[in-house]
């Protein structure tokens, strides 16, 4: 079944993350914010898909007159399944210029010609041409009588509608970020659907199945407060966090141990240990490396030359020595994918030095068809330290 995907705010990772499990072929990028994949992902595993869309129908670019006839035509019999109760309609579209205006026209003409079948729908306002995640989610679309319908254009200048079938559920997101036990501003706080782009990163087409998740192992070397070892449980994989800070190994724990009890979880497999990165021996048979590498320290405003320099040097040191370490404890093939920093200073971004010697490493960067390893950086606005994305394979 072919799914459409709406993209999050950062489309490229999102598409890189897409293509790590499913391949470049069965990605197509439609617009900057939808790509169409050409089967139904785990979404509840996605930390860069917003929400999810099963494709109905592709037709030719048309004029919105033309749409909205398609629309009101179409609609009742698609719809036709919904139990026999009030439906919530809404309408996204991507990738096209229409007036909110137009929209909403459209919106109440297709409520109409529902309304004639016999059905009662009530239509959810648009403030913006898509409905965000929340607006979805809040008004239950994904349940059995809501329907967003999705409209979008494609680089092709086809249009591709759908049906949405899940959102991110936002609640849950929330919950795993903010009522763990143990957080901590200073060690940076990673969101959870960013963790887990960086296991489906660092995992690629490895666990496509229940089965094989249960047999990989994710090892977070930096795991400070847990949040990748969260995640990692949660997809079912063996956990393992090590920390230079036996504070940080106690969080983790106590985070862990919070979230098998909130989200009822049997039996999850993780273990911790205090250890330096850059020369553990690790000793157990990791499948794969995902973490969030030392970011030096954090910065609220532009830091001079001379602080950014020794923080730059620092980070520099650890991470090519943790990379050598893992070297020494892995075969070629082996792929890893770690968040290193990268500072946005004065309209410059300045990268690791480290990324100029991967190849002396023992490395080679990973490549995405539908994605510039370049824009696999991830940043708020305004943010000086933004973590690049690396996603590694040995040589
Ligand atoms: C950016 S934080 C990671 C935060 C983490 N993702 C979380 O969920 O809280 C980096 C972590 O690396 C740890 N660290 C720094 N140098 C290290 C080293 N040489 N070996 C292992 N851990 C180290 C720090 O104690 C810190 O917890």
């Amino acid at each position: 079944m072919k799914t459409l995907c709406i993209l999050g705010r950062q489309s490229e990772i999102s598409l890189a993350e897409l293509e790590s499990l499913y391949g470049g072929d069965a990605v197509t990028k439609l617009n900057s914010e939808v790509a169409l994949l050409s089967c139904t992902p785990d979404f509840s595993r996605l930390g860069g898909t917003q929400k999810i869309a099963q494709l109905f129908t592709v037709i030719p670019q048309k004029n919105w007159n033309e749409i909205e006839r398609y629309l009101v035509n179409t609609l009742p019999t698609q719809l036709a399944d919904m139990p026999d109760r009030k439906i919530h309609l809404g309408f996204s579209v991507y990738g096209m210029h229409l007036s909110l205006k137009q929209l909403q026209k459209t919106a109440l003409t297709a409520k109409k010609a529902l309304r004639s079948t016999g059905r009662s729908v009530r239509v959810v306002p648009n403030k913006h041409l898509a409905l965000s995640s929340a607006q979805v989610f809040h008004n239950h679309f994904t349940d059995e009588n809501g329907a967003e319908i999705i409209i979008c254009k494609g680089a092709d200048n086809q249009l591709y509608i759908g049906k949405t079938t899940a959102v991110q559920d936002i609640d849950a997101y929330t919950a795993r970020d903010q009522q763990r036990p143990k957080r901590d501003a200073k060690v940076g706080m990673l969101p959870p659907k960013l963790a887990q782009t960086i296991v489906n990163l660092a995992v690629g087409q490895l666990a496509l199945t229940d089965d094989e998740a249960t047999a990989i192992t994710v090892l977070d070397p930096f795991c400070g407060t847990g949040v990748i070892a969260q995640e990692t449980v949660l997809m079912n994989y063996a956990a393992y966090g090590s920390d230079i800070e036996q504070r940080m190994i106690d969080y983790t724990e106590a985070n862990l141990a919070w979230l098998t009890k909130a989200f009822s979880l049997e039996n999850p497999h993780y273990f911790t240990t205090v250890a330096d990165a850059t020369t553990h021996t690790w000793g157990i048979d990791f499948t794969t490396i995902a973490g969030e590498a030392y970011l030096g320290r954090p910065f609220a405003t532009t830091p001079d030359q001379t602080t950014l320099k020794k923080v730059m040097q620092d980070v520099d040191t650890i991470t090519s020595k943790f990379l050598k370490n893992v070297t020494r404890q892995t075969k070629p093939d082996f792929r890893l994918c770690i968040a290193v920093p990268a500072w946005h200073v004065n309209n410059a971004v300045h990268h690791l030095k480290t990324l100029a010697s991967l190849e002396k490493l023992g490395y080679t960067r990973q490549s995405f068809v539908h994605a510039k390893t370049e824009d696999l950086i991830y940043r708020r606005e305004g943010q000086i330290v933004a973590r690049e994305l690396l996603v590694l394979t040995r040589t």
